[in-house]
């Protein structure tokens, strides 16, 4: 079996159209969505997304500004800037980019963002929320990746789903997503007891561990959905957590890397950012 690509290109493109409308009829009653970025240090993968971020906002004709900040910055002058930006009624969103430099407390300054201008959905009530099947910010990775099972048409209600990885950025987010689709869902981790029994289970499996090509054929039930969160440069190449020639000959459905999630993941970004400015625009 060949798998059919999810094509995360196609489908962000195709979102890109909704929210030009979107941004179109909010600029109708003269208002404009705004994202602030913060950036703090010099982390190359860093640079590249949030530039990828103003590329999009750009593209859709949101206003955006990135704060670009030293790596000594302080918790104190991080924390001024959020504040700054959550006074400001021009900002709809903010994000601070991850991974924060070591000295400084991320979840601290996460929790000061305003929950309603907290775009990443990583703030505790965002969080917490999802977990209660609330109404909220959902983080734009998992939303993106559901998103992409859902256009394809492919079923989530009653398939074991296994997600590998138990990070709050995704894993987590991930597993309350597709339990929220009544999928039964296993989350696993790095002290797993064997990974490859769980994995060869699932209907639906979601890889975001950060290790380039970890999930072999041997590790994939025949006709799986397989989902790759990893983005991992070997070689100077971008590589994902899935190891795809060999997977997609197994699985019925694949996302590659590049062209898969992280078109997504972006395209979320966008979503979440209008979606603040409607409601922003609604209450004035
Ligand atoms: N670093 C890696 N992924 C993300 C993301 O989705 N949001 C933010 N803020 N930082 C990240």
């Amino acid at each position: 079996m060949s798998a059919q690509l999810l094509d995360g290109k196609v489908m962000a493109a195709e979102l890109e159209e909704e929210l030009k409308k979107r941004v179109e009829a909010l600029a109708q009653k003269g208002y404009t969505p705004g994202l602030t970025v913060i950036l703090v240090g010099d982390d190359p993968a860093s640079q590249t997304y949030v530039s990828n971020k103003e590329k999009a906002c750009a593209r859709l004709g949101i206003r955006s500004r990135t704060l670009r900040m030293p790596a000594d910055t302080t918790q104190e002058t991080l924390e001024a800037a959020i504040h700054e930006a959550n006074a400001d009624p021009s900002v709809n969103g903010i994000l601070v980019q991850l991974p924060l430099p070591r000295h400084l407390d991320g979840d601290r300054a996460l929790s000061l963002i305003l929950p309603e201008k907290d775009v990443d959905g990583f703030h505790d009530i965002n969080a917490g929320r999802l977990s209660r099947g609330l109404d909220c910010v959902v983080a734009c990775t998992p939303k993106g990746a559901l998103h992409m099972l859902k256009r394809a048409g492919i079923p989530i209600s009653g398939k074991e789903a296994v997600v590998v990885g138990r990070s709050n950025i995704v894993g987590k987010p991930m597993a309350l997503l597709l339990l929220q689709e009544n999928a039964t869902v296993t989350i696993c981790h790095s002290r797993t007891v064997d990974l490859a029994a769980h994995t060869r289970r699932a209907d639906i499996l979601v890889a975001a561990i950060g290790k380039p090509r970890f999930i072999t054929a041997d590790m994939v039930k025949e006709g799986a959905v397989v989902v790759d969160v990893g983005i991992n440069r070997v070689d100077g190449k971008l590589c994902g957590d899935v190891d795809f020639e060999p997977v997609s000959q197994k699985a019925s459905y694949i996302t590659p890397v590049p062209g898969g999630v992280g078109k997504m993941t972006i395209a979320m970004l966008m979503d979440n950012t209008v979606a603040a400015a409607e409601k922003a625009a609604a209450a004035l």
